[in-house]
């Protein structure tokens, strides 16, 4: 893929800009077979590796977080330079076209609402991000990242423009961050729009998205690795299942088997938001008391869930998705002393993985596959069926 942002220097995110596609993901899957073969089963012959699954190499990301500099009259979308100045980057290729093609709209409604973006350096001004992600069937969801009450009200006032000038825009919302602080969003949201829920169709099924709930970047990827742990979880067909880091669900509702099915499914996640999500969507794909009961979940710390639950409630299978920090020294001591003999662990960060892995002896991995989540960028996700030897 070339870029021009990449290749006038104003942007060096993606490091791995102009060099072929194909050399990526080997470059990738070579990565992942070198930090993993060392947790190969020695009786089995090693890791059975899955082909690694591709993705459209632009245009994949469903989710856009963009930093607003420049002025009220004249907004940049983007990112900050060194100097904490905006750096535009509106055309940038790896966001979805229905993304991009929302930003004109976008910035106008900057303009219009009167919203100043925030100046990092002098401490001043009020739209500091905006945060869009989009659905498959090209529906919006837009938060305005602001300091103030004021700013809420403005952007209220001027949300009929707003529809009409972008009518695929579905859920609206003002999140408040009015300290000076290096994170993307605060804990307050106001959403503005009636519908406050995106409905994704993520895979086989459709997962609903409040605003403070984290979704997977790039959906077709998502979609194929959701798929993947269905798969491994239905062959073992487990009577219980936990999915510990669960977000808005995809993992806990593809491995929950169908309806009337027998296993007991359970979600731990620590946004009120994505579990509030997950159970919308639960509601909606299942119909039957039964299903509703089996399938659950709760806003918790995972760790602190996992280390206090009694002996007994273990489940036969658990599968993990933590952040990028991996799963830390106390999750992953006790499901060397506690797990069960299957773990699902999906990763975005395989040196977090490798770390964690390292922290289980009594786990091998059996199976493993790459899955290019996030092209022209060294990161990928790796998802590994767990056994205990
Ligand atoms: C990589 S995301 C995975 C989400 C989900 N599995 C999915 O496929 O969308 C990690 C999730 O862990 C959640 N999280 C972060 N720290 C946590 C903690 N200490 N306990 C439970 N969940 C946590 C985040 O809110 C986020 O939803």
């Amino acid at each position: 893929m070339q870029c021009d942002y990449f290749d006038a220097g104003t942007c060096r995110s993606c490091t791995l800009m102009g060099q072929p596609y194909a050399e990526q993901v080997a470059g990738k899957e070579a990565r992942a077979r070198a930090l993993l073969e060392p947790f190969a089963a020695s009786t089995t012959g090693g890791i059975a590796w899955l082909p690694a699954v591709t993705s459209a190499e632009s245009g994949f990301r469903a989710k856009a977080k963009m930093v607003v500099g420049g002025t009220v009259d004249s907004p940049t979308l983007g990112i900050l330079d060194a100097a904490g100045r905006g750096v535009d980057l509106r055309h940038c290729g790896i966001i979805a076209p229905g993304i991009l093609a929302a930003f004109p709209a976008l910035i106008g409604s900057i303009t219009r609402m009167g919203l100043a973006p925030y100046d990092v350096p002098a401490r001043r001004g009020e739209l500091k991000h905006l945060i869009v992600t989009e659905a498959g069937d090209g529906a919006l969801m837009v938060r305005y990242v602001v300091r103030s009450q004021g700013a809420v009200a403005s952007i209220r006032a001027h949300l009929p423009w707003l529809r009409d000038a972008l009518p695929p825009l579905a859920v609206v919302t003002a999140n408040l961050l009015p300290e000076h602080k290096a994170v993307l969003e605060g804990e307050v949201e106001v959403v503005l729009t009636e519908q406050a829920v995106l409905p994704m169709g993520v895979g086989d099924l459709t997962l609903q998205v409040r605003p403070q709930s984290f979704v997977q970047t790039n959906t077709a990827i998502a979609a194929a690795l959701y798929r993947q742990a269905r798969d491994w979880v239905d062959e073992l067909d487990p009577a219980s299942v936990w999915d510990l880091y669960c977000g808005v669900g995809g993992f806990a509702l593809h491995g929950a088997g169908s309806s009337g099915s027998g296993r007991a499914v359970l979600g731990v996640e620590v946004s009120a938001d994505a579990v509030a999500s997950a159970e919308l969507a639960r509601d909606a794909l299942f119909t039957a008391d039964g299903d509703r009961r089996r399938i659950r979940f709760i806003a918790a710390d995972a760790t602190a869930f996992a280390l206090a639950a009694a002996p007994d409630a273990v489940p036969v299978l658990v599968i993990v998705n933590p952040p990028r920090r991996g799963l830390g020294a106390e999750l992953a001591g006790w499901l060397e002393r506690r797990g069960p003999a299957h773990v699902v662990y999906s990763s975005c960060n395989v040196e977090s993985l490798a770390r964690d892995l390292a922290a289980m002896p009594s786990y091998r991995v059996a199976r493993a596959r790459v899955l290019d989540m996030f092209p022209q960028s060294s990161h990928f996700e790796a998802i590994t069926l767990l056994e205990r030897a």
